[in-house]
């Protein structure tokens, strides 16, 4: 099967469940036993649930991996992973412009906890195999297009680099979707997402998706949920599978007027800098067309030639249907103030070096009309010139 058609009939048959067209939501935390010792396909909602089975298994075919498992929040569905994989002791190299909350998740608790944490800009690949040749490195830990400036690494090559050295591979593929870009196909070895985001794609739901290429990697990961319990609940699992069903045209219609908003922003006189990896003036445009052939994802980043607080808040009050908020890859157009929002828990220096100043807005480029979304967004940049 297509990935369209997957996305609607993968991992679910009716027959096992009264004939009920769509999966059902069994909003149950047991299933009753007959006697002692029978063995029963669910028996308490932490370890498993049928309606969160279906979401798994539909997103780990999606991703063409051996199992998936769903978390509360993407926030849990990284931390699982790392308590899985890393020791004390360990060292994790994760890319520089990761995602906010897993930096404050990396430094605030791993680091304390003994991991040895290192970051580093990997979309110079080279800059990997020093450190590879320095230490034994456990896990690293990529992001591709990265939050919020859109810059690529090339995952094929750091996989092969981190294979060859017995270092594990994970990536947050929260921005691409398995619909623009599948990790596991080019040497990864867990794919992580914030269904929050584009899965979902409809602002409704928080919680992460962990997709494990082997069946070895499976067995220690859902153990950990087992034990430490952040598991998705029914109802959001249903919401999720719902929202997949879509995914392929909403991934389409996100990247279509994203490309448009991205040219027209480019040559908009408040703006100093457009990012947005379906551009040639993009950094990672080569490597886009070849890892991401199908689109270049829904979101696109600007620097404001005002690079003042001032400028960027002005932009966001004059903005009516573009609202701000934390989120993104709903159906809905948004804007964020990364310095303050997604990366506020990242210190200033810090913020700097990844290039988060303080006049970048991230916009979360929806379904709506393209005009309407330029319309508005320039309501809002028109007071910055
Ligand atoms: C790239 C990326 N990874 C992970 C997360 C964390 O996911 P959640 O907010 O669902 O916990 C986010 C949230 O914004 C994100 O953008």
């Amino acid at each position: 099967m297509k990935f369209a058609t997957k996305a609607i009939h993968s991992s679910y048959d009716c027959d096992g469940h009264n004939r009920a067209l769509m999966p059902p939501i069994y909003q149950n935390s047991m299933f009753a036993l007959h006697e002692i010792g029978e063995q029963i396909p669910y028996r308490y909602s932490r370890l498993s649930n049928p309606t969160r089975r279906i979401l798994e298994d539909t997103v780990a075919d999606l991703e063409g991996g051996a199992a998936a498992y769903a978390f509360a929040s993407g926030m849990a569905g990284i931390d699982a992973v790392w308590r899985t994989f890393l020791q004390p002791g360990d060292t994790i190299v994760a890319v520089a412009d990761i995602y906010g909350g897993a930096y404050d998740l990396l430094i605030d608790v791993y680091a304390k906890w003994g991991v040895n944490v290192v970051f580093a800009d990997l979309t110079r690949p080279e800059n990997f195999d020093e450190i590879l040749a320095a230490q034994k490195v456990k896990m690293v830990w990529l992001e591709t297009p990265s939050n919020p400036l859109l810059r690529l690494v090339d995952i094929q090559a750091l996989a092969a680099k981190a294979k060859a050295a017995g270092t594990l591979v994970g990536i947050d593929n929260t921005f691409a979707t398995p619909y623009l870009q599948r990790p596991l196909d080019l040497g990864c070895d867990i794919v992580f997402h914030s269904a929050t985001k584009y899965l979902c794609g409809h602002s409704d739901v928080l919680m992460g998706v962990v997709v494990v290429k082997t069946k070895e990697l499976a067995k220690p990961l859902h153990t950990m949920m087992v034990n430490s319990g952040a598991i998705a609940g029914p109802m959001d699992c249903w919401l999720v599978l719902r929202g997949i069903k879509t995914l392929a045209l909403r991934m389409e219609a996100h990247c279509k007027n994203a490309l448009e908003i991205a040219r027209r922003l480019e040559n908009h006189p408040a703006v100093e800098k457009a990012f947005y990896p379906g551009l040639p003036s993009h950094e990672h445009h080569a490597l886009t067309q070849t890892q991401m052939p199908k689109g270049a994802g829904g979101v696109v980043t600007v620097y404001l030639k005002n690079d003042s607080k001032e400028a960027a808040n002005n932009v966001i009050k004059n903005m009516t249907m573009v609202k701000m908020a934390s989120s993104l890859g709903g159906v809905e157009s948004l804007v964020n103030h990364c310095y303050s929002q997604s990366h506020s828990g990242v210190p200033h220096d810090v913020k700097m070096q990844m290039g988060i100043k303080v006049g970048l807005l991230r916009f979360s480029i929806g379904i709506e009309d393209a005009d309407d979304i330029w319309n508005d967004i320039c309501a809002g940049l028109d007071t910055a010139l």
